[in-house]
C-alpha cells in the first residue's frame, strides 16, 4: 500500500474481531480484506463467485499464514431472496459471535438499462437497496460500525421517486449509476442520523473510494475498447490497493458519525483518505428521510 501513510494514523489492530464484507471478490474490495486480514481481523466475505471468493481466499491465506482468517459465504445482492438468503448465511457463520464491521464494497455498472427479477433497475437494486436490505437484516449483530461504499458520482444522479427505475426512460450509464450512488448517500445519511438519535453503539460511514482501475471500467461492451480505456487511464487512476485506503481508513479510524470518506487530491480522484465534501442532495434531511422510506417500501417486498 503506498498511498496510505498508516504510520501517523491510528494502526488498527482487528485481531479477534469479525469483520463481514461484500465485494471482496475483485478490484479494491479484494485488497481492502487483504489489508483486514493482515491487521487481525477474521472475515466473513459475501462473494456470488464462489470459485472468485476461493481464489482471494489463497491469496490471504498464502499472504498472512492465516488458514482460518476466511470464510466464504454466497450472496448475490442483485436479488432481494438472495440477500436473504445470503444474510441468513451470514448470521449461521459468525456462529453468535456478532459483527464489529459491517463493510459494503460491492457495486456494479451496466451498459444497458437491465432490471432484476425484483423489477428494479440493476445499478439501484445492487448499489442502493440490497445493501440496506443487508444492514437491516444484520443490525442486531453488529457491535462497532457499518461501511457504505457510495461514489462521487453521487454528485450527478438526481432523485425521481415517481419514476425510480427509469421505467419512462431517461436512463444512460451515468444517470443510473448516478442515482444509485445518491440513493446510497441519502439512506446512509437518515440510517447514520437514527443510529445516533438512537444512542446507538454503531456509527456508519460512507466513503467514496476515488478513481480505481477497476473492473468497475470495463463497461463498453467492447473487450477491445475496455482494454484501451484501462490503458488510457493507467496512468491517472489509482490502484486498487492505493484505491482500497478510503475503505479501510473509514472502517478502521476514529470518525464523526456518519462521515463521507474520499482521497484528498483534486476532484477526489486519487490522493489520501480525509473527510470529503458531499453534494448538497445528499445532505438533503428530507429528502433522505424520504428516500430511505421508499428503499425501505422496495425492499420490504
Ligand atoms: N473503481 C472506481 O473508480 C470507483 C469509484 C467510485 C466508487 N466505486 C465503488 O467501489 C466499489 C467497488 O468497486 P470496484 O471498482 O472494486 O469494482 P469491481 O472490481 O467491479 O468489483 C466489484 C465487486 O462487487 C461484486 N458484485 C458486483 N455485483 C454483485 C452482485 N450482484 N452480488 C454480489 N456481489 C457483486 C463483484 O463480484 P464479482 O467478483 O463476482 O464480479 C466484485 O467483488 C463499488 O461499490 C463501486 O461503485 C468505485
Amino acid at each position: 500500500m503506498t498511498v496510505m501513510a498508516w504510520e501517523h494514523l491510528r494502526e488498527p489492530d482487528l485481531r479477534g474481531r469479525t469483520v463481514v464484507m461484500t465485494g471482496a471478490s475483485d478490484g479494491l474490495g479484494r485488497e481492502a480484506a487483504l489489508q483486514l486480514a493482515r491487521w487481525g481481523a477474521d472475515l466473513v466475505l459475501g462473494v456470488r463467485s464462489r470459485a472468485k471468493g476461493e481464489i482471494v481466499r489463497e491469496r490471504i491465506v498464502r499472504e498472512t499464514g492465516r488458514p482460518d482468517a476466511i470464510r466464504l459465504v454466497e450472496l448475490d445482492l442483485a436479488g432481494l431472496a438472495a440477500v436473504r438468503a445470503g444474510a441468513a448465511r451470514i448470521t449461521a457463520a459468525v456462529e453468535g459471535r456478532g459483527i464489529d464491521l459491517l463493510i459494503h464494497v460491492a457495486g456494479t455498472v451496466t451498459r444497458r438499462r437491465e432490471v432484476t427479477a425484483d423489477g428494479f433497475e440493476r445499478m439501484t437494486a445492487v448499489n442502493a437497496l440490497a445493501p440496506l436490505l443487508l444492514t437491516d437484516l444484520l443490525l442486531p449483530l453488529v457491535r462497532e460500525r457499518i461501511v457504505v461504499t457510495a461514489s462521487h458520482a453521487h454528485t450527478f444522479g438526481a432523485i425521481d421517486l415517481a419514476d425510480p427505475h427509469f421505467t419512462r426512460g431517461g436512463w444512460s450509464l451515468r444517470a443510473g449509476y448516478g442515482r444509485s450512488k445518491l440513493v446510497t448517500m441519502l439512506w446512509g445519511l437518515e440510517f447514520a442520523e437514527r443510529l445516533q438519535e438512537a444512542g446507538s453503539s454503531v456509527d456508519l460511514q460512507l466513503v467514496h473510494p476515488g478513481w480505481v482501475l477497476t473492473n468497475l471500467q470495463n463497461a463498453t461492451g467492447s473487450a477491445r475498447l475496455d482494454r484501451v480505456v484501462t490503458a488510457a487511464s493507467r496512468p491517472f487512476a489509482m490502484s486498487p490497493s492505493d484505491g482500497a485506503a478510503a475503505v479501510l481508513f473509514a472502517a478502521t479510524q476514529p470518525l464523526p458519525p456518519g462521515s463521507y470518506i474520499g482521497p484528498d487530491g483534486r476532484g477526489a480522484l486519487r490522493g489520501r483518505p480525509t473527510l470529503l465534501r458531499r453534494s448538497v442532495a445528499a445532505l438533503d434531511r428530507d429528502l433522505a428521510r424520504r428516500v430511505a422510506a421508499w428503499a425501505r417500501a422496495e425492499v420490504a417486498r
